[in-house]
């Protein structure tokens, strides 16, 4: 019945209404051999303690490798009567060793610090699992950006053609906030190598257990130092919905601009068959459907995160029953991004990118203006004048109908006498590129020197 693992004190079992409530197991379950892993250790130290002879140990192992393999099989599922994953696995477990041996395996324990272990241990995995995408998305955008290494396109500010920048340079700018949120993972993972197990329901328990020998056991390098943070808090979690959103996020932002290259307007990128949509009435159509889904899911990872947080901010030490709602909106994030960034990954992958198209446009709007404005500066004209004058230029160009280049040397001198016909030099796409030379630049030696510190980077992860 509902409530096998508390109905001591109780008249009757929970009404129906409550079970329906209360149960977890339609979304715990991928705690399940999380929670087999914990007993096994939970088990080693009782038996440490004494609690446990070593052929019970033995017999509660052995039962235990069965549940687990039950599980894996499919052949042990959630009952209705189940609470949670924690009580499906104590009846499973009673099943197999009988109610003696399999009634001992609770004592120290409580669901509070088993709960709060186990989502850390399946976060832990997830941390792994999703950075592995992500690099597969990284790779994508580093294969691009080596297959087109000497394709210029227009840098844009406010949306507006600014300057000309290498297409490597701005797909490696989508590269840098992925590489951080790897980081992020990584640097979660050090605040998540804290096993709350021993801690009980809140106080801790009274039984003389090794919680070091679990923590251990379960790959935690620490135990958590106050029993009563390790089963309220959930910060950890939170940390983690919130790196999943900051994906989305990044993710969403180029999603939006391959939407807006895959325009007719922009005509810069053409997507693979494979990879775009048709539509059911419009026989010509072929739709960047994965970048939209990306960029509509970074809505629902920001709601996980924000739905999560909500729960989070008024509720009193210790455990909580609110804090079972920690699990749906991270689980989800977690799901969203494990479809997402393989099919996003694979979409940048099979990309071609149109390099003549935005070769040509690169110069348009004239952005080469700064660099007039600079090679002024060069000539020793201070920057304000140097501004003025190139203002001039553009406004006598635009006027005229002419790019910059195309101005006649009587028309640059009657501007300004400092306007010499040598400034054509720095009047090209490449001229204007190559002269970003400094550290971080787009000039194409600082390109490729980006490349090896980001390759870098990414392997050490
Ligand atoms: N299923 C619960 C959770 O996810 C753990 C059970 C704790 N229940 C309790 N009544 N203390 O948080």
């Amino acid at each position: 019945e509902a409530g096998a693992l508390w109905g001591g004190r109780f008249a009757g079992g929970p009404s129906p209404e409550l079970a329906r409530l209360s149960k977890s197991t339609q979304f715990d379950w991928p705690l399940a051999p999380y929670d087999i892993r914990g007993s096994r250790a939970h088990a080693r130290a009782l038996a440490a303690a004494g609690y446990l002879s070593a052929e019970e140990l033995a017999a509660m192992i052995a039962g235990l490798d069965t549940l687990d393999a039950a599980i894996t099989d499919g052949s042990f599922q959630p009952a209705e009567s189940d609470e949670d994953v924690h009580s499906a696995l104590e009846r499973g477990l009673i099943d197999i060793v009988g109610a003696p041996l399999g009634g001992k395996l609770r004592a120290g324990r409580s669901r509070n610090d088993q709960v709060a272990t186990l989502i850390r241990m399946l976060l832990r995995d997830k941390a792994a699992s999703i950075s592995a995408h992500l690099i597969t998305v990284i790779d994508a955008l580093a294969a691009q950006a080596e297959a087109n290494e000497t394709a210029i396109m227009p840098g844009r500010t406010h949306l507006q053609h600014a300057q000309p920048v290498l297409l490597a340079h701005h797909l490696f700018a989508h590269c840098w906030p992925l590489v951080r949120d790897l980081e992020r993972f990584t640097d979660w993972g050090k605040r998540a190598d804290y096993s709350p197990y021993g801690s009980g329901a809140l106080a801790g328990n009274t039984l003389g257990l090794d919680a070091r020998l679990v923590a251990t056991d379960l790959g935690f390098g620490h135990v958590v130092e106050n029993s009563i943070d390790g089963t309220a808090s959930r910060d950890l979690v939170a940390e983690f919905a919130y790196i999943t959103a900051q994906i989305g996020i990044d993710i969403s932002r180029l999603a939006e601009e391959i939407i807006l290259w895959n325009t007719r307007e922009f005509g810069f990128v053409t997507l693979d068959d494979s990879y775009s949509t048709g539509s059911s009435i419009m026989p010509q159509k072929k739709n960047p459907d994965i970048a939209e889904l990306a960029r509509g899911k970074s809505g629902r990872m920001i709601g996980n995160l924000t739905g999560l947080l909500t729960t989070l901010k008024g509720l009193p030490l210790a455990y909580n029953r609110d804090l079972q709602e920690d699990k749906e909106p991270v689980f989800d994030s977690i799901d969203t991004l494990e479809v997402l960034l393989p099919a996003f990954a694979g979409m940048i992958a099979t990309l071609t990118f149109h390099t003549e198209r935005m070769a040509e446009l690169a110069p348009a709007g004239y952005s080469l203006a700064t660099d007039v404005a600079e090679w002024l500066v060069k000539q020793r004209v201070s920057f304000r004048d140097a501004h003025e004058i190139t203002g001039l230029l553009v406004k006598y160009a635009e006027q005229n109908e002419l790019e910059l280049h195309e101005v006649e040397d009587s028309a640059l001198l009657a501007i300004s006498p400092h306007l010499t016909p040598e400034v054509r030099s720095v009047l090209s796409i490449h001229g204007s590129v190559e002269g970003r030379d400094g550290q971080g630049g787009t000039a194409p030696v600082r390109v490729a020197e980006q490349r090896a510190v980001l390759v870098a980077r990414v392997r050490v992860l």
